[in-house]
């Protein structure tokens, strides 16, 4: 059965066309989105999603923002015509469709899009044995907390990644730190045993599974710090990690070919993998970490 997906109203099969060419998301990339977990048909810490939804919305001045008891009507309609263990709700608003100008159009409405997909979960073996990430120069906007779909320079890092046989770019800003990968945020265990991620400042996106884990990581009671790491500190950490809706907790074995800790992921971060899986309903996915 093919997936169904809803653009403003209408209920349409996922790959008909059913946005027109003026699309602003399709012209200028002016748009944001949500990407939520979903677990047996409920979407996971939807009511950060949203929030998170509306900050981008505010930041980039696209309004009338959707209401949020319309997105959870829609999505609910949507969750019950894809049923699917495990899924991604893809929410997405543009600033609608209008002749192509840079300005704001006037009195037009923004164009609502949602779609729910499979969620194929990292595999079994890179969770048990790690992941390989591949560094490249961070070359993206001033504003990455804004989840916005001008995603080019993400697309095109991963892409290097893929061909150098890797799971993730990681992004280096020129003074050597580090910011995040092209689609999960990253943590350490520094050498001093103290877990470290990039403060949800301007430079990254605020994922929600970074905050869910930070929320884990502190209820264990361990040594956590917001505060950004080198490319150095990186290389020369005892365990790293990314975390993401669609990479879960997943261990970092190998940077840009050279080997993280002692090259298997370590015990925090099968701990917090477990804790996250856990939580998220889906244990199944944490034996690997027993
Ligand atoms: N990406 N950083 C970037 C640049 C991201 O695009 C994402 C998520 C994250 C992790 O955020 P969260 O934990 O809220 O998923 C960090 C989604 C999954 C995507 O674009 O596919």
């Amino acid at each position: 059965m093919g997936r169904v997906a809803w653009v403003d109203g209408r209920f349409v099969r996922l790959g008909e066309p059913a946005v027109g060419l003026e699309d602003r998301g399709y012209q200028f990339g002016d748009g944001v989105y949500e990407m939520v977990k979903v677990v047996e048909g409920v979407p996971r810490d939807f009511d950060r999603h949203l929030a998170r939804l509306a900050r981008s919305l505010a930041q980039i001045r696209l309004a009338p923002p959707p209401r949020r008891e319309l997105l959870r009507a829609v999505a609910a309609e949507l969750l019950r015509r894809n049923p699917l263990r495990l899924a991604t709700l893809y929410i997405q608003v543009t600033r609608g469709e209008a002749p192509r100008a840079h300005p704001f159009p006037a009195g037009v409405r923004p164009r609502v899009v949602m779609a729910v997909r499979r969620l194929v979960p990292p595999s079994e073996r890179d969770r048990a044995e790690g992941v390989s990430v591949l560094t490249t120069p961070e070359i993206r906007w001033a504003r990455r907390d804004i989840k916005t779909v001008n995603l080019l320079p993400n697309v095109l890092a991963r892409q290097r990644a893929a061909e150098a046989g890797c799971r993730e770019a990681v992004f280096v800003e020129a003074d050597g730190t580090v910011t995040e990968a092209s689609a999960a945020n990253l943590f350490i265990l520094d050498e001093a045993g103290v877990l470290r991620t990039h403060p949800a400042d301007e430079r990254i996106l605020p994922g929600i599974t970074r905050a869910v884990v930070l929320e884990l990581a502190r209820g264990l009671g361990l040594p956590v710090e917001e505060r950004a790491f080198t490319l150095e500190e990186l290389l020369r950490a005892r365990e790293a990690f990314l975390t993401g809706t669609t990479s879960f907790v997943l261990p970092v074995a190998t940077v840009d070919g050279r080997v993280i800790g002692n090259g298997r992921p370590g015990e925090v971060t099968r701990t917090l993998g477990r804790a996250y899986c856990e939580r998220s309903g889906i244990p199944e996915l944490a034996r690997v970490w027993r």
